[in-house]
């Protein structure tokens, strides 16, 4: 399975900025590319590179996706593609600008802006319909697992977020989770190679029960929550951990390139 390295910008870089990052971003894959004497058509990292922008960076993004060969999506879509709803973000829209995947269901979106599974399960099938591949996150708080709900929760989350896709899309169509541990994410406290590898292989017997054994094993699982190119070597090492999502270390290109390249 292809591992991914997914960017989340979160709400940071106005276009300018976003212009400047990429800028600095395609030389330094550039120069990668020099020192290995990998032709230009060729891919520099044996990943899939992701950025999850704002909305409004998103056209200034897809100029240079184009051109390096990664993709790019929203931070958050709605499950509706047009019509009286203020605010949100039409999946078919964002499609039709050149994004390729959508981020779902992360922990800010669930804690700070009452996203519930079943809202999240409906992004998730309104995302595949409009052929952009969800990236559906899920994760305990530090009060769950310090009450050993961890296992109960991250399967609630996962069972409910792909609810409506079961035995339909979910066969045929591509789809990735993302493991962000609420207590690690922006906090500097990463979860240990071991429990983020026990989680991991949680969510793979999870979706072995979902999905059966050999589509299970074709999902990729990244994990999220203070991801730094000092610890993702040994994170990327584990098994069942087939990439990452990346907030902080994503905004400085140098480090975002740096955890990438360990995959
Ligand atoms: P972090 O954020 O890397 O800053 O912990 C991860 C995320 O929220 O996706």
């Amino acid at each position: 399975m292809r591992k991914i390295c997914a960017a989340n910008w979160k709400l940071n870089f106005s276009p300018d900025e976003a212009r400047r990052y990429f800028v600095e971003w395609s030389e330094l894959v550039g120069t990668i590319q020099q020192a290995r004497q990998t032709p230009e058509q060729t891919a520099p990292l044996n990943c899939d590179v992701v950025f999850f922008t704002p909305a409004y960076d998103l056209p200034v993004a897809v100029e240079f996706a184009v051109k390096n060969g990664f993709q790019i999506g929203p931070q958050n879509i709605y499950f509706v593609n047009s019509g009286a709803f203020t605010g949100e973000i039409s999946p078919q829209a964002v499609r039709a600008l050149g994004a390729e995947v959508a981020l779902i269901g992360h922990s800010e979106r669930r804690t700070l802006f009452g996203e519930t599974d079943e809202a999240i399960a409906k992004k998730v099938k309104a995302s595949m319909s409009a052929d952009l591949m969800p990236i559906l996150c899920v994760g305990e708080s530090l009060a769950e697992r310090e009450s050993n709900q961890t296992k109960d929760i991250v399967g609630r989350q996962l069972r409910g977020g792909l609810e409506l896709i079961i035995g339909d899309f979910a066969q045929s169509r591509r789809f990735t989770i993302a493991y962000e541990p609420v207590w690690a994410i922006g906090t500097g406290k990463v979860a240990t190679p071991a429990q983020a590898s026990d989680m991991h292989a949680e969510i793979r017997t999870e979706l072995e029960t979902l999905l059966g054994k050999k589509r299970a094993h074709e999902i990729p699982i990244l994990y999220g929550g203070s991801v730094k190119p000092e610890n993702a070597r040994e994170l990327a090492s584990q098994a069942n951990i087939d990439g990452f999502l990346v907030g902080g270390a994503s905004l400085k290109p140098k480090d975002f390139l740096a955890i990438a390249a360990t995959l």
